[in-house]
């Protein structure tokens, strides 16, 4: 069973009395590698996810499980420390919960990074990708179920779900870093086994440059709410099938380590240049 508007707004009001006047306006979900943003938030206020009613813990390794509201870059953020997945049990709808009251609580605006399978073989594993657009087939949405009309319509656009103005901050922001940023479509699988070569042979087909178990759903409630959305993808592998070798979390959790310094510089300068 879905939530109802109620227990998001009490969500949304049990974070309010730890946070006080504090008002986020960016929210932040930050996968692999990039999650100790969060440690260098500015006076911050760390809430655990199992504090919050109605939410989610989450159970992913090294996910530490919080909300950190502050300071970042001269904007308020609210940043997710853990994800959901829905690989580990949870809905479409659990998964993007957090999103929808971070919206209730003023934020604006949704950052969203991982980790992901290259697909584009003229691409290569370090590469960090914009994401222009999103396929998310075969899987259920998030907004399946009684349509809560406070968050948006029905059946809402999805024609631009990662906000051309905010790639253009980031084109901007990759240029002046010197930072190479590629652009593509991500492709979302449930997981959490890898793709088959088959499997990434479609999705290449079918027109995706990245494979990954996150972000989609998250960014469709967000955009369902009216939020704009930057998505970035640390293309932390070649995707199954392009070379010879097996996959491994350890080399996903490898590359965000080696990437985290230009990802995190990257991420941060168009948090500055955001409005
Ligand atoms: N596939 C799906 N998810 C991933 C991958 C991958 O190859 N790498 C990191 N996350």
């Amino acid at each position: 069973m879905n939530h109802t508007f109620a227990q998001y707004q009490q969500s949304a009001e049990d974070i309010r009395a730890r946070i006080g006047d504090f008002a986020p306006k960016v929210a932040m979900i930050l996968g692999s590698g990039l999650g100790f943003l969060g440690d260098v938030v500015e006076n911050p206020i760390a809430v655990p996810y199992r504090d919050i009613i109605h939410f989610k813990a989450s159970t992913a390794p090294g996910h530490k499980g919080q909300l950190v509201f502050g300071a970042l870059q001269g904007q308020n953020v609210a940043v997710m420390q853990g994800r959901m997945h829905h690989y580990e049990g949870y809905s479409y709808e659990e998964v993007s919960y957090a999103v929808r009251v971070l919206r209730l609580l003023g934020c604006d605006t949704l950052i969203v990074t991982n980790a992901a399978g290259c697909v584009n073989t003229q691409w290569k594993a370090g590469d960090l990708m914009l994401i222009c657009d999103q396929i998310k087939f075969f899987m259920e949405s998030p907004l399946r179920g009684e349509n809560i009309p406070e968050f948006g319509v029905r059946f809402p656009d999805a024609s631009h779900l990662y906000t051309p103005a905010l790639r253009e901050l980031a084109r901007t922001a990759a240029g002046e870093l010197g930072i190479p940023l590629r652009e593509g479509v991500y492709m979302y699988f449930p997981g959490p086994q890898y793709e088959t070569p088959a499997e990434i042979r479609a999705a290449r087909v079918l027109g995706a440059d990245a494979v990954g178990m996150s972000t989609a759903p998250e960014v469709i409630a967000a955009g369902h709410c009216g939020m704009q959305v930057l998505g970035f993808t640390l293309l932390s592998n070649m995707a199954a099938g392009i070379l010879d070798q097996p996959l491994s979390e350890q080399e996903v959790l490898d590359a965000a380590e080696s990437c985290k310094d230009k990802f995190s510089q990257l991420v941060l300068a168009c948090l500055s240049k955001l409005g």
